[in-house]
């Protein structure tokens, strides 16, 4: 048996549901409660589409909360076991908390996590904290107040996102993560004045290779560091050594920097495709439900659930979707013509 399909088995034999037809188990579940933005990171919301017209969903078209923790319930039971909010901006999302307390309640969650740009983060992380959220990643691409300007479509500043950030550790969320998108020639110069700043805070950084998501961001492969290449960028200042993955499927490739100044991530999505691996399923915040972040077409669950079918129906239509899984776009991107795929937004999908 070659060491991939060893893989592939040891994973199946793990998993509690059902597997995709690549063998890999759902684990992950990635749930955008928001499809707006308070910023337009060009890389993600670029101004030029997601301008004043243009039509977001109305909030009658998002799910609610009491649907929201149904489906996660009915994941639940295909094997889900750690869900993500996001957005767009989750925290935009009113009383956001109340579904974080929901959530944490569901018996089979082991973990809850929530990503956000950090500008409402020091107003809600007490709050979200008693509700029973546990950690946090923050997203923060430079300390450099132009450059965050650019990478931000000119909305927020670092200041509020560094007040955010000390916020959340008040408040005891931990472990606090950062992502920070790179993009050659925008911020990669940044990148190290980044780390000393967080170095040795506990506070750890995950750098993330720059991803041709949506049709809307103009990527081009010469936009990308490859994550080896940062790494040998800050092993030359900090050396770092490689460590094991938490688990199987986790994202980011972990490695410490040798004098013990802590921890560094890289997500490398595009230079070394973790598609082998990938048990995470995503809803969008109107409900459909998509395989792959670089999909083109989802699966409505929204229509079902309010036309009032049973919890066995809704896991029956998403054990189907699952055990049909075949996508590994990003292994397949190279020899892909991209441009010609109509891909979801990411704000949309839920990064
Ligand atoms: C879509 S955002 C949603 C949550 C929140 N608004 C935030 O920015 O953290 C989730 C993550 O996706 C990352 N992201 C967005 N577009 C990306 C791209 N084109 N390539 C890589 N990462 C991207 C963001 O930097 C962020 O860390
Ligand atoms: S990356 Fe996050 S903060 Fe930036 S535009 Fe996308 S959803 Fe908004």
């Amino acid at each position: 048996m070659d060491p991939g399909e060893k893989v592939l088995k040891g994973l199946a034999a793990g998993a509690r549901g059902p597997v995709d037809a690549l063998r890999r188990p759902i684990h992950d579940l990635r749930i955008s409660v928001m499809d707006r933005c308070n910023f337009r990171c060009p890389y993600c919301m670029p101004r030029e589409t997601f301008h004043e017209s243009y039509r977001f969903l109305k909030s009658s078209e998002r799910l609610d909360f009491a649907e929201i923790v149904r489906l996660a319930r009915v994941f639940v039971r295909t094997g889900v076991r750690k869900i993500r909010i996001t957005g767009g901006e989750p925290l935009l999302r009113p009383n956001l908390a109340d579904l974080i307390g929901d959530l944490t309640q569901l018996p089979g969650i082991e973990d809850i996590a929530l990503t956000t740009n950090g500008v409402l983060l020091a107003k809600y992380a007490t709050e979200l904290k008693a509700a029973g959220l546990q950690r946090i990643t923050v997203s923060l691409d430079t300390l450099d107040p132009e450059v965050f300007s650019r990478m931000s479509g000119g909305f927020g500043g670092v200041g509020e996102v560094l007040d955010g950030i000390e916020h959340a550790r008040r408040a005891g969320l931990a472990p606090i993560k950062i992502n920070t998108v790179v993009q050659r020639g925008v911020n990669d110069h940044t990148l190290l004045d980044l780390l000393a700043h967080f170095r040795g805070t506990g506070v750890i950084v995950r750098f993330i290779e720059y991803m041709d998501v949506g049709t809307r961001n103009h990527w081009s492969p010469s936009l990308v560091v490859p994550s080896k290449e940062l790494a040998a960028m800050i092993s030359g200042r900090w050396p770092l050594e490689p460590r094991d993955r938490d688990y199987r499927g986790e994202v980011a490739e972990r490695h410490v920097f040798k004098d013990g100044g802590g921890e560094v991530g890289f997500i490398s999505s595009v230079s070394q495709p973790f598609c082998g691996d990938c048990s995470r399923a995503r809803i969008s915040s109107d409900g459909s439900f998509y395989t792959c972040l670089f999909a083109t077409q989802g699966t409505d669950l929204r229509g079902p659930l309010r036309a009032g079918a049973t919890d066995d129906e809704l896991h029956e239509l998403v054990r189907g979707v699952w055990t049909g899984r075949r996508d590994r776009y990003s292994e397949l991107r190279a020899s892909m013509r991209v441009n010609d795929l109509h891909k979801v937004e990411m704000n949309y999908i839920g990064g």
